[in-house]
């Protein structure tokens, strides 16, 4: 991650719809706008399929991973690997208003639920 860009134009991260496929898909559209991942959470991205969870095409920068949890030094953990990754930006997500998320069904998460 460089210095921090600004982009007049981004597409939200969306659960379920900003998947590496959507990402390529929407990069076809606009060669600039800032492409978010689905949110996911640092303990996933920490003990989960990381290419599955955080691989991209290269076509799709720029691009920011949405990170969601509670812990900072988990979410930090999880910060570096997805630096490691190639992602332009991380994003926190601390308190989603996801029914999903409060019902628990992303493990891990629960900020500011
Ligand atoms: C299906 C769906 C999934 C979403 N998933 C996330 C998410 O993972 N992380 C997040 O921060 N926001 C999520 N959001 C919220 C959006 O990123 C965005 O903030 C919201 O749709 C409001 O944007 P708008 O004012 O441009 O409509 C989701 C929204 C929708 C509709």
């Amino acid at each position: 991650m460089g210095t921090p860009t600004s982009h007049k134009f981004s597409v939200a991260p969306m659960m379920e719809w900003t998947d590496r496929h959507e990402r390529y898909f929407l990069r076809q559209i606009s060669r600039r706008a800032l492409l978010y991942t689905e949110m996911v959470t640092a303990e996933a991205v920490i003990h989960g399929d990381r290419e599955r969870l955080l691989g991209f095409s290269a076509s799709e920068h720029p691009i920011a991973l949405q990170l969601g949890g509670a812990d900072p030094g988990r979410m930090a953990l999880a910060a570096e690997v997805g630096q490691e990754y190639g992602y332009d930006e991380v994003n926190i997500n601390v308190g989603c208003p996801s029914d999903r998320v409060r019902r628990r069904l992303c493990p891990g998460h629960g900020a500011g639920n």
